[in-house]
């Protein structure tokens, strides 16, 4: 895709939809991802696969492998004793654990937190990880199954903004401006001047990938009013993640404003038992395994 193409503003449908659609053409830095996710999700799901079949496609990239055990050796996971193979990583933490790990990495490297180009990516990653840890801390005390998963949905839940600003540079500068200078959402700004918006392309991108489902409605279903048909009470789990992580700001996603919580968000925390205040103590503990994750990344 061109880095010049034209500011298009007013979008009627059909340009719209063509130019939603052309992301997803010729942008290799993203393609890529999907080539690796696809192999290891293959593996993953592949009944009869053993750990040394995960290990020999990892370990074909060095910087990946490197980053693994950085990773898997941070506060984040709170490992008791030292992981300093692939195979113990892999025995260990287990498929899905990392998977979830190369997500995140391979994720990171396509947008990577130190290359500022409208917002500043080094707090969005804190707020993405932090809609994680608050969303994976609400996931375990529901006792929801796999809640490691429900950290990377947060993680990635706002990943089509980063698509946006990479690849819709003058755009997203008037959606950032708009937003600053007319107090209307993120959202809002992006309907008007896009014709679509970071849910639409969060949506598109993950389904690209090949992610699983979970994480695509994540992306798609995380803003106000939006609703997953599949796995309901994990996407609310990131929505309720998403507004705590706002409320009390960890990081910036380049919007200010807090979505509206829904009532049945609020009925889902309350099914945790906490009060806010046992939660914020939960939550900033489980941001400070958080911090070492991002600082593991960069
Ligand atoms: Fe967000």
């Amino acid at each position: 895709m061109s880095k010049t193409h034209k500011v298009y503003i007013g979008l009627n449908s059909a340009t719209a939809i063509e130019n939603f659609n052309n992301i997803f053409k010729s942008v290799s830095s993203l393609s890529s991802i999907s080539g690796v996710i696809f192999v290891i999700e293959n593996i993953i799901d592949d009944p009869n696969a053993s750990v040394s079949d995960l290990e020999e496609v990892i370990s074909i990239d060095p910087a990946l492998t490197a980053r693994i055990l950085r990773i898997a050796n941070s506060a984040f996971y709170g490992l008791s004793h030292k992981i300093s193979s692939l195979t113990q990583a892999i025995t260990i933490l287990g498929f899905n654990a990392l998977r979830n790990i190369i997500v995140t990495s391979e994720v990171f490297d396509a947008f990577p937190p130190e290359k500022n180009i409208i917002f500043d990516r080094y707090l969005f990653w804190k707020h993405s990880i932090a809609t994680g840890c608050a969303a994976k801390a609400i996931g375990k005390l529901l006792k929801l199954e796999n809640y490691e998963e429900i950290f990377i949905g947060g993680l990635l839940h706002d990943i089509g903004k980063l698509v946006l600003e990479e690849f819709f540079k003058n755009e997203f500068r008037l959606i950032v401006n708009q937003v600053k200078m007319q107090g209307i959402s993120l959202l809002d700004a992006e309907n008007k001047i896009l014709g679509f918006n970071h849910c639409d392309v969060g949506k598109k991108i993950t389904s690209y990938w090949n992610f699983p489902q979970f994480f695509v409605d994540c992306s798609a279903y995380h803003c106000s009013g939006h609703k997953s048909e599949t796995y309901s009470s994990k996407v609310a789990c990131v929505k309720l993640g998403n507004c705590f992580a706002k409320i009390f700001c960890f990081g910036s996603d380049g919007d200010e404003q807090v979505p509206v919580m829904e009532p049945e968000l609020f009925d889902l925390f309350d099914k945790t038992g906490l009060s806010q205040n046992e939660f914020f103590g939960l939550f900033f503990y489980e941001m400070s395994k958080g911090n070492e994750l991002l600082e593991s990344l960069i």
